[in-house]
């Protein structure tokens, strides 16, 4: 995590989550795993597979917006796999002895999870080339004419990468994976179905209205409907309610400015700063990265999926533009 990145309240990667506090939310099993159902259907078949071959999985490669269940998806093929499981993300990998270093310690079959991976220097990643592939490091040693390279052998490992920006990996890396899934936004039903799990697991009780309403908001992502919902298990116990109720949800919404959609106040200021002082669009994405003040990660990883996913923004070869949703949303006038 880094703290650097903090700002706002809503940024789902970088601030310092419940998440932390409530590991027991995250999934074990594939069973628990709602959702994504197709991605967890070819999995499951490809896992049975290795288990009866008695071989490391093939390398996953996981494509999807933060707070979809890359992570957490990651814990569970190790899990169903009865293997161990070893994490880091590419920005700590600073040398190749940090690599090495992991590499040279897995044992046979290990879930070997590195998110971020578009974010791996060079040299890290042709090592990681060859561990993929032939399970094997390239190692140098000495230093000047007399360097030479030996190649120290590895166990079999499954290497499951991460990442919210697939279109900067490079081609070489994405090819060296035999699986891909890529995440969508959740249904609806199943981020209900995630309050309903959580609730019962962090012992709050919520009600069927309430968690539709609340699954709403959820911007189709679990990570936020957990989120959400302790804070409505705030709002509730100091009203002193015995259970969360529709209205407890629709007041606690209010207070957060998050609307019938999820859009939380920010998104809201995007889509304005759009119309307002570009005329609708095409903005790039730099240019309207500073007028929020926001990183271009942030807003390219953050706010933009879920913006396009509702129909409100689109990703042009110009820029960003609004669309006719987002005027009738916010309730602004189109200039002509
Ligand atoms: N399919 C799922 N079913 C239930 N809970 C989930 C699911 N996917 C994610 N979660 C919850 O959402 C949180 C965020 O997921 P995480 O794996 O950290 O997302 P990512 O790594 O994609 O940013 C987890 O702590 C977990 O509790
Ligand atoms: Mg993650």
């Amino acid at each position: 995590m880094d703290g650097t990145e903090l700002k706002g309240i809503v940024h789902a990667e970088t601030v310092c989550t419940d998440d932390e506090h409530d590991m027991s939310l995250r999934p074990q099993r594939l069973s628990e795993f709602l959702g994504q159902a197709s991605l967890k259907k070819n999995l499951s078949v490809f896992i049975e597979a290795a288990k009866a071959r008695h071989e490391a999985l093939d390398h996953l490669f996981l494509i999807g917006p933060p707070g979809l269940g890359k992570t957490t998806l990651a814990q569970v093929v190790a899990h169903e796999l009865g293997t161990d499981f070893k994490v880091t993300s590419a920005p700590a990998l600073e040398k190749p002895k940090d690599l090495a270093g992991i590499l040279t310690t897995v044992s046979e079959k290990t879930v070997f999870f590195i998110d971020e991976i578009h974010r791996l220097k060079p040299v890290i990643e042709e090592m990681l080339y060859i561990a993929m592939e032939d399970y094997e490091l390239d190692w140098i040693i000495g230093q000047g004419p007399s360097a030479r390279t030996i190649r120290i052998p590895i166990p079999p490992f499954t290497l499951v990468g991460a990442t919210t920006k697939a279109g900067n990996v490079s081609s070489p890396l994405i090819g060296r994976f035999g699986i891909t899934c890529r995440f969508s936004f959740y249904e609806r039903s199943d981020i209900e179905a995630i309050l309903h799990r959580s609730a019962r697991i962090l012992g709050i009780s919520l009600d069927e209205d309430a968690a539709q309403l609340l699954a709403c908001a959820a911007r189709g992502t679990p990570r936020v409907a957990n989120r959400l919902l302790r804070r409505m298990r705030d709002f509730a116990q100091v009203t002193q309610a015995h259970s969360i109720t529709k209205d407890i949800v629709s007041n606690g919404l209010a207070r957060l400015e998050i609307d019938n959609v999820g859009l939380e106040k920010h998104d809201r200021d995007i889509l304005a700063m759009i119309i307002e002082r570009y005329h609708g669009g095409p903005v790039g994405a730099e240019t309207l990265a500073i007028s929020v003040g926001e990183t271009v990660d942030t807003l390219e990883d953050y706010y933009e999926p879920f913006l396009i996913q509702s129909g409100l923004l689109q990703r042009t070869p110009r820029g960003r533009s609004v669309t006719a949703l987002s005027y009738k949303h916010l309730g602004l006038k189109k200039y002509s």
